[in-house]
């Protein structure tokens, strides 16, 4: 992958994206000041890139924390690289614009930086944002995508966005959108879950060919939420070969599971609330793993995700 020397990445609109980004999704059981906390350590130690979404619920403390780092001057607003993510229920392309404006007044934003379709299942619209029925199932609604994605072009021709992408994404859910009659723009990034247990090989030769940036989350192997995560899955962190990789290069398993998937071109988000960590995931670019060694990696594929439609 080419970095510019602020290790940003060109996407197919011509804008830029840093290429680790620093994610904020918190379960409900964290108090939220505490992403409003990581988020400034992020950006005093150097990070740029802030991944967020209208349903992680965390948008006002994120917008508070970015703009005390702005008022302290450590950052100006275009140096922050913000993603916000249209909630499932907000499909429709008559409400496309009214989730992203809802985020743009919790995070006192003009604009954001990249806007993606958080997920691409489509949920009754209204104030609960996982609409159940009497049985406890989740009550879906019935959206054409190519529709919501003609929301999205024109929220970035209204100036209210730089970028428009999508999430989630498969192959032909992404085709879908490229073979769409009178596409203004394609997607820049799809960001999917991506680690070595799930490597993406397919997805990323795919968007690769299409000039789609990936963006991977749940790198360091997800927050293990037990609401998503079934909790005997193997701890990715503690596996054997990434532990040997890492001892290797005098890293910890964590620089090598970030540093993995940078260079196989993909763009990193991780989540961190401690400041030893966040600090140390700034080293990923510190260090290359050889060929060799990126092969052992991709042998760590089990295909296998966490968990399934995860915030
Ligand atoms: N589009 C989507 O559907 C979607 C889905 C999931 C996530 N995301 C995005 O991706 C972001 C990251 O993914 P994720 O939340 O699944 O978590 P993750 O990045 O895989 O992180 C998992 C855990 O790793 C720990 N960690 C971080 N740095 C470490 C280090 N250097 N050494 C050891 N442990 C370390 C963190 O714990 P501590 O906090 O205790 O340090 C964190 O809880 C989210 O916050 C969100 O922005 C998007």
């Amino acid at each position: 992958m080419e970095f510019d020397n602020d290790h940003c990445i060109k996407m197919n609109d011509g804008n830029k994206i840093p290429a680790v980004g620093f994610g904020t999704y918190s379960p409900d059981a964290v108090q939220k000041s505490k992403c409003e906390e990581a988020t400034k350590v992020a950006i005093e130690v150097g990070f740029r890139h802030i991944d967020g979404a209208f349903v992680y619920g965390t948008e006002e403390e994120v917008g508070r924390a970015i703009h005390e780092k702005i008022a302290d001057g450590t950052v100006k607003r275009e140096d922050i690289f913000y993603t916000g993510k249209l909630g499932s229920t907000f499909h429709r392309p008559e409400l496309v614009r009214n989730c992203l404006e809802q985020s743009l007044k919790k995070l006192k934003f003009d604009y954001l930086d990249l806007f993606i379709i958080h997920i691409p299942v489509s949920l009754k619209p209204g104030p609960d944002l996982s609409p159940m029925d009497e049985n406890g199932k989740l009550i879906f609604d019935i959206v054409d995508l190519r529709q919501t994605w003609e929301a999205m072009e024109a929220c970035k021709d209204a100036g209210l966005v730089k970028s428009i992408g999508v999430s989630n994404f498969n192959i032909r859910q992404l085709e879908m959108i490229l073979n769409k009659p009178g596409l203004k723009y394609k997607p820049v990034l799809n960001q999917v879950e991506c680690h070595p247990y799930l490597n993406q090989g397919k997805l990323l030769a795919f968007c690769k060919s299409k000039d789609i940036l990936l963006e991977a989350y749940s790198v360091l192997g997800s927050q293990r939420d037990k609401m998503w995560i079934d909790q005997s899955t193997p701890v990715l962190l503690e596996d054997p070969v990434l532990g040997a990789i890492a001892r290797k290069y005098n890293q910890s398993p964590a620089l090598v599971a970030l540093r993995y998937q940078l260079q196989r071109g993909i763009v990193v988000l991780f989540k961190s609330f401690t400041r030893k960590r966040i600090e140390e995931n700034l080293q990923v670019f510190d260090f290359q793993l050889s060929e060799e060694d990126m092969k052992t990696i991709d042998g760590m594929n089990k295909n296998g995700p966490y968990g399934h439609l995860k915030p």
